[in-house]
């Protein structure tokens, strides 16, 4: 019997910011994105420090911003596309870029040049029969709500982004029918200036480095900092809620999924308090989901909020907006898992954003990030008994330093050993009884690390010739993963040696 559906969405995911390029072309304006450099191969996350936005701007001129060049998708993307069609891809994961649209989120129209590429690109998938599946935001904030409003923490962004939000659904209803509205949500809590377009500093100190960049909740000396990051999360949710409406009621065709960053954690012993601490935190992993697909803030979280000091400022008829905007499927990124300790004294630092312990059962990727193909299965079996919705597969994939060989060839076998893997335990969960729809591994084809903000971490099937300075013909070839990963979605995910 077949493990995957026959209309299973195999395919792999990108965004704007990491591909397109084609910087203040066409009038393209810039986002906050735009303003992080490269700060060499050693720099794990280069969004910690306000420092960031104030050098960029006064170097502007010297400083070397790669997220401005991407991979050149905006002026390649038929060869790009033709390529994914090559390997049998159903589904394409790609965001709009806000600031191609509204350069400035200002302006009344958008550019005609804009809606016209993103039409070019979706026309051009459907060519090759590959089905869009657009993020809306994809971190990307226009620099002009960073300066005015700093970014997510003020509610009156909502408006502006409402008005780019229906224009693309208005717009492109027809051409695209899978929609997720903001990626890795709970990013925004994590690292607020990559999710939200945050300043910490703007009322008080920025705190050291160490005490942010977590996806579990901060330590008590930086909580009341959280009033900043859970302020702008709730406005993405509101903006999330009222375009899911939106969009039910005029363009019942498409279906709109959140997009959480899932986090699988194991207690490092049955004591109760490791095994409290682990509950804790997978509770703060789903109440993201929990707020988008149940449409309400679950109660432990506003006593969270209460104990800490933290306000929240709630937006008028929040309950209702939230309860009439759930969204119609689950998605997700999942690249890694940790473990969780009690101890206050003992913790690491586990891929970029995490803070825990590593699993010695467990191998890590030379990033340090931990591959445990398990605990996509567990977190999928979790997922379906608290939502009970499809789910999308919407990131996961093995970031690696590559260079070809002197054939000019590159032999991932390493990438294709953690994709099997990770598809071996989404058939097992379909197995479970889990209705995976999709999966789109991610930086299908080679692009900018978003945490390294470089050329030099890869996930692709296929590579691109440009290094972190941005030097390179920027050609296209096709990695060894690629013609393995043709052949996995040619047999429907049943042949995977
Ligand atoms: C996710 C993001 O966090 O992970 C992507 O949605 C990102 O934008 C991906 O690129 C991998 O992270 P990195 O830092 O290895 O590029």
């Amino acid at each position: 019997m077949a493990r995957f559906p026959k209309d299973f969405l195999w395919g792999g995911a990108t965004s704007a910011a990491q591909i397109e390029g084609g910087r203040c072309e066409d009038g393209k304006g810039l986002s906050h994105l735009d303003y992080v450099y490269y700060r060499g191969p050693k720099t794990p996350c280069n969004f910690m420090v306000t420092e960031n936005l104030e050098k960029a701007r006064r170097e502007e001129d010297v400083l070397n911003f790669p997220n401005r060049r991407g991979i050149d998708f905006y002026h390649r993307y038929k060869e790009d596309i033709a390529l994914l069609a090559e390997m049998g891809f159903k589904s394409f994961r790609m965001s709009i870029s806000w600031t191609r649209l509204f350069p400035t989120g200002l302006e009344e129209t958008p550019d005609p040049k804009g809606v016209e590429f993103y039409h070019n690109v979706f026309r051009e998938l459907h060519k090759h029969n590959i089905e869009p599946l657009v993020t809306m935001i994809h971190y990307e904030l226009p620099i002009t709500f960073v300066d005015r409003y700093n970014g997510w923490y003020s509610a009156e962004i909502i408006p502006y982004c409402m008005k780019y939000l229906k224009f693309i659904i208005d717009e492109y209803k027809d051409e695209v029918k899978y929609w997720l509205t903001f990626n890795e949500i709970n990013m925004v809590t994590a690292v607020p200036w990559l999710g939200g377009g945050i300043l910490l500093d703007r009322d008080r100190p920025l705190p050291p480095p160490q005490f942010r960049g977590s996806l579990r909740f901060p330590p008590e000396t930086s909580r009341a900092m959280d009033r900043f990051s859970h302020q702008a999360l709730h406005h993405q949710f509101i903006a999330s809620a009222m375009i899911v409406k939106y969009a039910h009621e005029t363009a019942p065709q498409c279906l709109i999924g959140n997009m959480f960053n899932l986090h699988h954690l194991y207690p490092e012993t049955p004591s109760p308090a490791d095994a409290y601490r682990a509950h804790e935190e997978t509770e703060f992993n789903m109440f993201f989901c929990d707020v988008m697909a149940k449409g309400y803030y679950p109660a432990w979280i506003k006593s969270y909020y209460r104990k800490n000091g933290i306000e929240i400022k709630w937006y008028e008829n929040y309950e209702e907006i939230l309860a009439q905007g759930k969204v119609d499927f689950i998605s997700l990124s999942y690249y890694l898992s940790s473990v969780v300790t009690a101890d206050p004294e003992r913790q690491e630092k586990v891929g970029s954003f995490i803070r825990g312990l590593k699993n010695p059962y467990i191998a890590d990727s030379e990033f340090g990030w931990q591959i445990d193909p398990t605990a996509l299965r567990i977190s999928l079996n979790e997922l379906r008994d608290r939502f009970n919705l499809p789910i999308y597969i919407v990131e996961n994939g093995l970031g690696a330093f590559e260079k070809p060989d002197e054939n000019g060839r590159i032999h991932d076998d390493y990438r294709i050993a953690y994709l099997r893997a990770h598809i071996e335990a989404i058939a097992e969960a379909i197995e479970d009884g889990v209705n995976v729809i999709g999966y789109t591994p991610w930086g299908c084809i080679d692009l900018v690390s978003c945490s390294l903000v470089s050329m030099s971490k890869r996930y692709g099937f296929i590579y691109v010739d440009a290094d972190d300075e941005g030097n390179g013909t920027y050609d296209r070839s096709r990695k060894d993963s690629f013609y393995w990963y043709k052949k996995v979605i040619a047999t429907n995910g049943e042949d995977l040696d």
